[in-house]
């Protein structure tokens, strides 16, 4: 057995509930014991049993890795050019998924491995220890097939999301798309996920089409998860939650409506401030839904059109800046609040018994992440007790 000592951590978040309702479960002087992949013990570094190896923080902040639950990594090509055209006024439109499409068609297993793997390198040193992968950028069996398997390689979080836009070959034939959505897509690419996604909004897939790809995945033991009102309003958010969907995810422009359903289910809105960022629509008013009492969650959206940054310190800033969440609540909505938009009860918190993912911050306090925001903060991560940046 391999046991690591980290000890003298200035300041621990556990998102172990204490006695004093703290929901960060926040420690100060205190160490954390790795055994092999898990976490053995936590407590006052004054009183820490003894281990083969010790890793001194310095009176660092330490905080549990990033849990990001939404991302779309295995594309071929990038979407720069748009980008440029989008900040000189341009809106940003789903019709930009076609030209990734053509491109990830186009590219090998190889290269899209090749690349997939930088992005977890990339990702890691980060502070990111989970990452949740979405295909959609081959919309058609096979290359669906292919994206799916090739994600399955990096993560157990694989999320087929056949029905991602229709494609230019189904143009005008979007009932005929989720037909082979549902089935021989469906068939090829649920060995390799464990999530089935849809994306329910106008110019993408109405509630009716979604509703049947949701409940044809959920049938072959998927469970699902849902990208809605991300372009304007509409009913994505409430039948996610009819669904009972481990989260919905965008949630850009929410009514009283989908907020009140949502407080009233488990299902996790999971925000992505990358992309509000990257398309300049409006940031979603967060300290609203958190006081309404919905859970909140904040992914990356790592993807070449609407978000292509993958630095969760980068989303925990923002979302402290202009959604209006305390530093406390934007960590653990990138740790624990992930976990639960992934149904994960073993990452996202530093507790005996979970997986020991950690990082090590070059700041005394997490309240760095947002306050010195562009700044590599992350000096040492550990995924399942393996040191991996
Ligand atoms: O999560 N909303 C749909 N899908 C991606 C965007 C994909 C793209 O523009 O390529 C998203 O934002
Ligand atoms: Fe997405």
């Amino acid at each position: 057995m391999s046991t690591t000592l980290l000890t003298n951590i200035g300041e621990l978040t556990t998102n172990v509930v204490g006695d004093d309702g703290d929901r960060s479960g926040t420690l100060q002087s205190a160490a954390v014991l790795i055994e092999d992949e898990h976490i053995a013990w936590v407590g006052a570094a004054a009183d820490a049993p003894v281990a083969a190896q010790v890793v001194d923080a310095l009176g660092r902040a330490v905080i549990p890795g990033f849990v990001d639950s939404h991302s779309h990594l295995v594309f071929g090509g990038d979407r720069a050019a748009e980008f440029e055209a989008r900040m000189a006024g341009q809106k940003y439109a789903a019709g930009g998924i076609r030209s990734t499409v053509a491109a990830t068609r186009a590219a090998s297993d190889d290269d899209l491995r090749a690349r997939l793997r930088g992005f977890i390198s990339e990702m890691n040193a980060q502070g990111t220890t989970t990452v949740e992968i979405k295909s959609g950028y081959g919309l058609s069996v096979q290359d669906e097939e292919r994206l799916v398997r090739l994600a399955a390689e990096v993560t157990p979080e694989v999320t087929f999301l056949g029905a991602h836009v229709v494609p230019a070959d189904y143009a005008d034939r979007a009932d005929e798309y989720v037909e082979l959505v549902t089935g021989p897509m469906l068939d090829a690419c649920a060995p390799h996920s464990k999530w089935i996604d849809v994306f329910c909004e106008t110019g993408a897939f109405t509630v009716e089409q979604s509703r049947r790809v949701l409940e044809a995945g959920i049938a072959k033991g998927l469970r699902p998860r849902v990208h809605a009102s991300q372009l304007g309003p509409g009913d994505g958010v409430r039948l996610a939650v009819e669904l009972g969907a481990a989260s919905v995810d965008h949630g850009t422009y929410l009514t009283d409506e989908d907020i009140a359903a949502l407080a009233a289910s488990d299902t996790v809105l999971t925000l992505l401030p990358g992309v509000e960022f990257s398309t300049r629509q409006p940031y979603p008013d967060a300290r609203r839904l958190i006081d309404a009492g919905v859970t909140v969650a904040i992914a990356c959206d790592t993807n070449p059109g609407s978000s292509f940054t993958s630095s969760m310190p980068f989303c925990i800033a923002i979302a402290v800046r202009d959604m209006g969440m305390t530093p406390a609540e934007a960590v653990w909505a990138a740790t624990a609040g992930g976990a639960r938009a992934l149904g994960r009860d073993d990452i996202g918190i530093i507790a005996p018994g979970a997986r020991a993912d950690l990082v090590l911050l070059a700041a005394p306090t997490r309240i760095h992440l947002a306050y010195r925001p562009g700044v590599p903060l992350v000096e040492k991560v550990w995924k399942n007790g393996t040191a991996v940046f």
